[in-house]
C-alpha cells in the first residue's frame, strides 16, 4: 500500500475549504492507504504567540479529524512537533536549497508584499513541509490548490538531497481536487482564515446562517454564482437545479436552502465532535499513540540521512 500524508495546521477553526479542499479527498482515500494525518504545530507557531492558543488549536484539530469520521483503525493521527525528526531534516533540506529559491514561496511574498516583516520560520515554512511529506516517504498527499507550490518544494527537496547523496526520498505526489482545489469564501475569493471570509464548518447554525447571508451577490444571470458555488459542495447540480429555477432572482431563499443544506450536513459531526470533547485523557492517548508510531517510521528514515550526510561517526 502506498502511504498518504496531509495535515492542517493548528492556528484556526477549520472551515468548509478545508474540509473539501483535502479532508474530504482524505476521507475518501485514506483507507486504501497508509494514512497519515499530522497536526502541524511548528507550523502554526509561525503565526501564533499565545501558549494557550496553541494548546487549544493542537486539541481542536485533533477533534475535528476524529469528529469527521476518520477511524483510527486505518489512519495514524500525530502531532508535528511530538516527532522530532521534522525539525532535524528540514534543517538539513535548508542547507541544500538557496535563499532566492525560497523568496518564491508565495506565502513569503505574500506577507512581504502586504509590507509585514516574515520571521524566518515562515521563511523556512516550505522545507518543515517537505520533511513532513519526505521522512514517512509519503506518495500521495490530499491538499487543497494553495498547497500545490508546497509540494513542489518538497519535490525539489527530495530531488536535491538524492542528487547530493544518492536515492533515498520518493518524489511526493499533490493530490489536488478539480472543483473542491479551491473553494471560495463569502466573498468570493479563496476561502481563507486571514481573508476573514469563512465558512466554519464546526459552527453553531447561527453562525453558519450569519457567513452565508453575508454571501456577496453577483449574479450570472438570475443565479447568485459565489452561493451556488459553494452550494455544488453539497448537493449535486442536478438536485440543485429545480430549486436554482424556481428561486430565480430570489437570492435570499437560495441562501436560506444553502444554509439548510449545510446545517443538514454539519449537524452529525458537531453533535460527534461535541461528544468527543467531552472524552477526558481521548486527545493526550490519540496524539501520544499516533506520534509513537509516526516517530518509529521518521527515526528509522533519519538513521539512513545522518548517515549519508556524514554526521554519523
Ligand atoms: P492549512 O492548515 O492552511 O490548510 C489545510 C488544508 O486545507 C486546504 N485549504 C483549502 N482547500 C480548498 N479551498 C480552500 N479555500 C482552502 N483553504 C485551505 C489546504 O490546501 C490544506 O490542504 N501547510 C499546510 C499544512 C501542512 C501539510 C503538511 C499539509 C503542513 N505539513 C504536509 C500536507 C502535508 C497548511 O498550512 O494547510
Amino acid at each position: 500500500m502506498k502511504r498518504l500524508l496531509t495535515g492542517l495546521q493548528s492556528s484556526g477553526t477549520l472551515h468548509i475549504g478545508n474540509y473539501f479542499g483535502a479532508l474530504k479527498p482524505f476521507l475518501d482515500t485514506y483507507q486504501n492507504h497508509e494514512s497519515f494525518l499530522m497536526v502541524a504545530d511548528y507550523h502554526s507557531l509561525t503565526s501564533l504567540k499565545d501558549p494557550a492558543l496553541v494548546r487549544a488549536s493542537i486539541e481542536n484539530v485533533v477533534l475535528d479529524y476524529l469528529a469527521v469520521g476518520v477511524d483510527l483503525d486505518n489512519a495514524t493521527i500525530f502531532q508535528q512537533s511530538q516527532v522530532h525528526e521534522h525539525t532535524e531534516l528540514a534543517w538539513i533540506f535548508e542547507c541544500l536549497v538557496t535563499v532566492p529559491f525560497l523568496m518564491q514561496s508565495h506565502a513569503y511574498k505574500d506577507k512581504v508584499a502586504k509590507g509585514l516583516e516574515a520571521n524566518a520560520g515562515l521563511f523556512n515554512y516550505p522545507m518543515l513541509m517537505a520533511a513532513d511529506i519526505l521522512l514517512y516517504d509519503a506518495e500521495v498527499v490530499p491538499v487543497g490548490e494553495d498547497q500545490r507550490q508546497h509540494i513542489e518544494y518538497a519535490r525539489e527537496a527530495a530531488n536535491k538531497f538524492n542528487n547530493a547523496y544518492g536515492e533515498t526520498f520518493k518524489e511526493p505526489q499533490g493530490m489536488i481536487l478539480e472543483g473542491t482545489g479551491v473553494v471560495p469564501g463569502v466573498d468570493g475569493k479563496k476561502m481563507s482564515k486571514s481573508y476573514g471570509n469563512t465558512i466554519p464548518l464546526f459552527g453553531t447554525k447561527e453562525e453558519i446562517t450569519k457567513a452565508v447571508l453575508s454571501i456577496v451577490t453577483d449574479s450570472d444571470g438570475d443565479i447568485p454564482t459565489n452561493v451556488y458555488t459553494i452550494h455544488k459542495l453539497f448537493k449535486t447540480e442536478a438536485e440543485l437545479a429545480p430549486m436554482y429555477e424556481e428561486n430565480k432572482g430570489k437570492y435570499k431563499a437560495s441562501k436560506d436552502a444553502l444554509i439548510e443544506d449545510i446545517e443538514n450536513f454539519v449537524a452529525p459531526m458537531r453533535a460527534r465532535r461535541l461528544e468527543l470533547a467531552a472524552q477526558k485523557d481521548l486527545i493526550k492517548n490519540v496524539l501520544a499513540q499516533g506520534s509513537e508510531k509516526a516517530r518509529a517510521i521518521a527515526q528509522a528514515k533519519m538513521l539512513d540521512v545522518r548517515s549519508k550526510v556524514g554526521i554519523t561517526l
